[in-house]
């Protein structure tokens, strides 16, 4: 995926300056088109139609499969670039100039979406750097190559006479052959990996347009998600006000017009290596600090910085700010992209990066029109006094004004992520709150241990050890139960549950049933076992859901934590006993015929082992972690160090 990303973005910026030197070229074969004109229509049906299309790029990213997605638009777009040549009025080639577009906006969303089912939840950071990195730094590169594949073109002008005229149509051919290059790459990939699993029932009619507001919704209704779209969007129209007007801004620095342009060359070379270098840097930044406050840090470090070029004097001065403006602006933005993979399901992924994307289009469309007028309208003053001239040009207060309101994105943004925390915190407190009474033995009654831990992972035989410990070795009164089941009418829902026959399950409806299980199982058992003061063990419990539905299924962790709060009246474990095994090795161990879970496949299993070495981490204090990968005497020896602490002080006998 990394090789198909460099390859077609490389591809991807030489259509753009190919085209634009093409139809640059006074004597081009398109009849009677002014260049300016010609090369301002090319950019404007890019950008404009896309506009419309591109929320409903990510409805079909969601819906059909992507692999083939992907490998359509690629053989599309490698047709139509190539058909240039062939193209003879201006109209015709706006129109290849928007198919591509559009194909390009179906290809992208489909990509973002699948990186998450490629690689390990801890390796999405580093995966999306590289793919953002590839995206932004073949720029220059593809500038060059326009450039070199002039040479070549002189070769080859007798098999093909056109180039003669336009040495830049190899550029084309060459642009084909990068797309084909990446349809030939995703063909291969593993068709599991990149098809949706759709909830809806294979019957209902298709309907584009609910399939929209549904992804507008969820942006909407996650709070996380709603920052990071929306503060993406705000952070690119404020920064679009470095780009819009640099080279106004860059002719002020050096003051003469020729070395204006080249002035502003350096600048964007400058705010290029910043975000190549914010890129490569957000990776160690998130192992040492938090995700989620890197983000709005990022944008405003953006932010400041630009405030800071727009009052500079000199070019020296200004290339390591304009550098630190680049820099949080690439931090920030890799940052969003593995934090909005994390944060939506798998099936709503596509239209959340098709409307990030739009709207950054728009943000950049409306800023980069937006800024100048703005500079423009405040024109040029001077304020001199006898020792010095203060310059206070439009160009100055747009750009500081487009820093400002870069800089308030970042702060809004970690408002919003402080919301969302806000959410999650209270239910980790009260996580905690259940705890602390069963570890001073007074005034909870009894102690609720759960097991948890992947397929084969030898809970029902530690279950077993620790009853026996328990009871023969401590006295204690001690109940073992299971999930799904541990009641009557929870072990039919069980039923439904693993039964094989059920494959067409929607991942909500599973997570309710399990709730709706547990909901049973906690009223007829759990609850009046922990009433009379006894030791309640149980085979999988709330975590389960955690882990299984919330994280592998994709459904989220904080929906399901707090359907499963709903469901045992906030019931959770004193201890959770984490047996912790690769999936493989687990699922190795595996006898009998698999029931519905265990028949899904191996990636699943792993998300599964990752899920719970997460929610470990997320609450350390209710999380006993033990090797399972030893012999069960050893494994054992470490459980009942775990729950050792558990048992009051003045009943423990050793
Ligand atoms: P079971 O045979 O009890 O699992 P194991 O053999 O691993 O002890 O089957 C329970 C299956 O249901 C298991 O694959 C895990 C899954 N599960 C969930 O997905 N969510 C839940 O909340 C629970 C309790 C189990």
């Amino acid at each position: 995926m990394w090789a198909v990303t460099t390859v077609s973005s490389l591809g991807d910026w030489l259509g753009v300056f190919a085209l634009v030197v093409y139809v640059a070229s006074s004597d081009h074969p398109i009849s009677g088109a002014k260049a300016e004109f010609a090369v301002g229509g090319v950019l404007l049906f890019r950008v404009v139609p896309g506009l419309f299309f591109g929320p409903f790029a990510g409805v079909l990213a969601d819906r059909f499969d992507r692999r083939r997605l992907m490998v359509s638009a690629d053989i599309a777009r490698a047709f139509l670039i190539a058909s240039i040549p062939w193209v003879h009025t201006l109209w015709e080639l706006y129109l290849v100039s928007s198919l591509m577009e559009m194909l390009g906006q179906m290809w992208m969303p489909s990509k973002d979406a699948t990186i998450p089912n490629l690689v390990e939840r801890d390796q999405l950071m580093m995966a999306n750097q590289l793919s953002q990195i590839s995206t932004y730094a073949s720029f220059p590169f593809a500038g060059a190559l326009v450039a070199l594949l002039v040479a070549p073109a002189h070769l080859l002008q007798g098999v093909f006479p056109a180039l003669k005229a336009h040495p830049v149509i190899l550029a084309f051919f060459f642009d084909a052959g990068t797309f084909l290059f990446s349809a030939s790459r995703v063909a291969t990939f593993p068709r599991e990996l990149m098809k949706v699993k759709r909830a809806r029932a294979p019957g209902a009619r298709w309907n584009p347009f609910s399939d929209l507001l549904e992804g507008l919704r969820f942006i909407r209704k996650q709070p996380i998600v709603r920052t990071l779209v929306l503060g993406a969007w705000t952070a690119f129209s404020g920064g679009s006000a470095i780009i819009a007007l640099g080279p106004i801004f860059a002719g002020k620095l050096v003051r003469s017009s020729q070395g204006a342009t080249a002035a502003w060359g350096t600048l964007i070379v400058a705010v290029g290596l910043g975000l190549v270098g914010g890129m490569m840097t957000a990776g160690w930044l998130s192992r040492r600090f938090d995700r989620e406050k890197i983000f709005p840090i990022g944008l405003m470090v953006g932010g400041i910085s630009a405030v800071g070029v727009s009052l500079m004097t000199s070019l020296q001065a200004a290339l390591p700010v304009t550098f630190f403006a680049g820099f949080g602006a690439g931090t920030a933005w890799v940052t969003t992209f593995t934090l909005l993979q994390e944060k939506t399901e798998d099936r709503l992924r596509g239209r959340t990066f098709a409307t990030l994307q739009t709207g950054i289009q728009l943000s950049l469309f409306i800023g980069l029109a937006g800024w100048p007028l703005l500079a423009g309208a405040i024109g040029n003053h001077t304020l001199s006094t006898s020792h010095y001239t203060i310059d206070f040009s439009g160009s100055r207060i747009a750009m500081a004004s487009g820093g400002i309101f870069l800089f308030f994105s970042g702060v809004d943004a970690a408002r919003g992520i402080a919301t969302a925390r806000g959410l999650r915190k209270t239910a980790r407190k009260r996580g905690l709150r259940f705890r602390q009474p069963a570890l001073a033995g007074g005034a909870r009654k009894g102690l609720f241990i759960s097991f948890e831990g992947v397929e084969g992972a030898g809970k029902s035989t530690q279950v077993k050890l620790l009853y026996d410990w328990l009871t023969k070795e401590q006295g204690k009164d001690v109940v073992v139960t299971r999930e799904p089941g541990g009641a009557p009418i929870a072990e039919r829902i069980r039923h439904i549950l693993l039964d094989t026959q059920n494959r067409g399950m929607d991942p909500k409806t599973e997570a309710l049933l399990y709730a709706a299980g547990r909901a049973q199982h906690v009223s007829d058992t759990v609850r009046p076992a922990l009433e009379r003061d006894a030791v309640v063990i149980c085979d999988r419990y709330i975590d389960s859901s955690l882990a299984y539905q919330g994280l592998a299924r994709g459904l989220g962790e904080d929906d399901v934590l707090h359907l499963n709060e709903w469901a045992t009246d906030e019931l959770l474990p004193d201890l959770v006993i984490l047996l912790h095994l690769e999936a493989e090795r687990g699922l190795e161990r595996l006898e009998g015929d698999p029931d519905r879970m265990e028949s899904e496949d191996v990636s699943f299993h792993r998300k599964v082992g990752e899920a719970y070495v997460h929610l470990a981490r997320e609450y350390p204090s209710r999380f006993a972690v033990v090797d399972a990968s030893g012999t069960k005497e050893q494994v054992h020896t470490q459980v009942r160090a775990a729950v050792l602490p558990f048992l009051a002080p003045d009943r423990v006998e050793t």
